[in-house]
């Protein structure tokens, strides 16, 4: 990590670059010295329709789709925001977690520029990009409290400052989308998942299937969903072939457990912060699922019945994008940090390297 002695105190544009999974993305942002974000640019080129034949996506083809689209994306988003190479501070790419030969692609492209260009480099953690979002859309103060469920991920952190994470909760097994994706393959619904299972969970019966609730009530503030999706699988195939009714109740059973499951884990890491006379005051939800409306409406009441703000960033920011690398950069910027040419990717890359392991803790029999 080197400093940047012209990076603090000035206004910084930084272009941000996204090929973690199976989003092609660049975004351009502006941050004032005040901290004020403003976003230039932001084009995102999905892969859906490439992955959707597997039902899931094939990290191969994810890696070949960026190398083929990333010059493109990036020129529409300089063309977006009007500016050129010269016009930016530095070039940010996420460098991980992620599936690796993706983050290479993104990640060496942004090393060209910058050192074509003489700019800056930052190496972003994508799960940064998503748990400083909120910062760029609402102006958040630090410290707040961060429930990230994305494809990838499901944590819950409290975000003290910039690099600065306090895990209180992660899954012990499937992130929250990855559940959604594999109920909605499971029944035959398209790719992704997750806004097909809340379409279909919408005209459902929640309460016609009895589906398990795992760590409902554990000490620990961790996740489980695969025992929810094996219980899915089991009524689904004692069913088959399904009926349009067996899909909207299966998914309806489905999303509503995995809510109770959320919401449930989310009121303890909230007790877990208030123990540790954390003073945060907002509840931040973040990732592909945070578009998901019904989880959001339930969000809201566990945030207002413990006194806390809701926001949830538009749900085009809460997916994967690269206006959030563009401004995991640009805070990583203001504070003087950035990256030499060598920075690793990284497949795996913890927001707090400290948290313990957490397979199997708070699992009750
Ligand atoms: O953050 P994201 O774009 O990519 C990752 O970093 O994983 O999240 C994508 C995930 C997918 O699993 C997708 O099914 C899920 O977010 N998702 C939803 C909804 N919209 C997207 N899950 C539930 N309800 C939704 N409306
Ligand atoms: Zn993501």
């Amino acid at each position: 990590m080197t400093l940047v002695g012209r990076a603090t105190g000035q206004s910084l544009t930084v272009l941000g670059i996204e090929t973690s999974c199976d989003e092609t993305a660049a975004g351009l942002v502006s941050r004032s010295p005040a901290g004020e974000g403003r976003i230039l640019a932001d084009v995102v080129h999905s892969q859906s329709a490439e992955h959707a034949p597997f039902g899931g996506i094939v990290p191969e083809i994810a890696a070949r789709a960026h190398v083929a689209l990333i010059d493109r994306v990036i020129a529409s988003a300089l063309a977006e925001a009007g500016l050129g190479f010269d016009d930016i501070d530095a070039v940010a790419a996420t460098a991980g977690p992620g599936l690796i030969g993706g983050v290479l692609v993104g990640l060496t492209t942004a090393k060209a520029i910058a050192f074509a260009h003489g700019r800056a480099m930052l190496a972003v953690n994508h799960l940064e990009g998503h748990a400083l979002t909120a910062r760029l859309t609402h102006g958040l103060e630090f410290p707040y409290l961060l429930l990230l469920v994305s494809g990838g991920h499901t944590q819950i952190l409290v975000v003290r400052g910039v690099g600065d994470y306090q895990r209180l909760g992660t899954t012990l097994d499937d992130a929250l989308g990855e559940a959604f994706d594999k109920t909605a393959k499971l029944i035959g619904l398209g790719y992704p998942g997750g806004p097909e299972v809340e379409r279909w969970a919408a005209g459902g019966d929640a309460g016609r299937f009895d589906l398990p609730r795992p760590m409902l009530g554990a000490a620990e503030a961790h996740f489980s969903f695969s025992g929810l999706k094996t219980a899915l699988r089991h009524r689904a195939e004692a069913l088959a072939p399904l009926s349009e009714r067996d899909v909207a109740d299966l998914c309806a059973g489905f999303q509503q457990a995995a809510i109770d499951v959320v919401a449930d884990r989310t009121e303890r890491a909230i007790e877990l912060m208030r123990a540790r006379a954390i003073a945060a005051g907002t509840l931040v939800v973040a990732g592909g699922v945070a578009a998901n409306r019904a989880l959001a409406r339930r969000l809201e009441e566990v945030a207002g019945s413990r006194g806390l703000d809701l926001v949830i960033p538009p749900a085009r920011l809460c997916t994967d994008n690269g206006a959030m690398i563009a401004w995991a950069g640009a805070e990583r910027l203001a504070l003087g940090l950035s990256d030499g040419l060598d920075a690793p990717a990284r497949a795996r890359w913890p927001l707090d390297p400290d948290a313990p392991v957490a397979a199997g803790a708070g699992v009750k029999a």
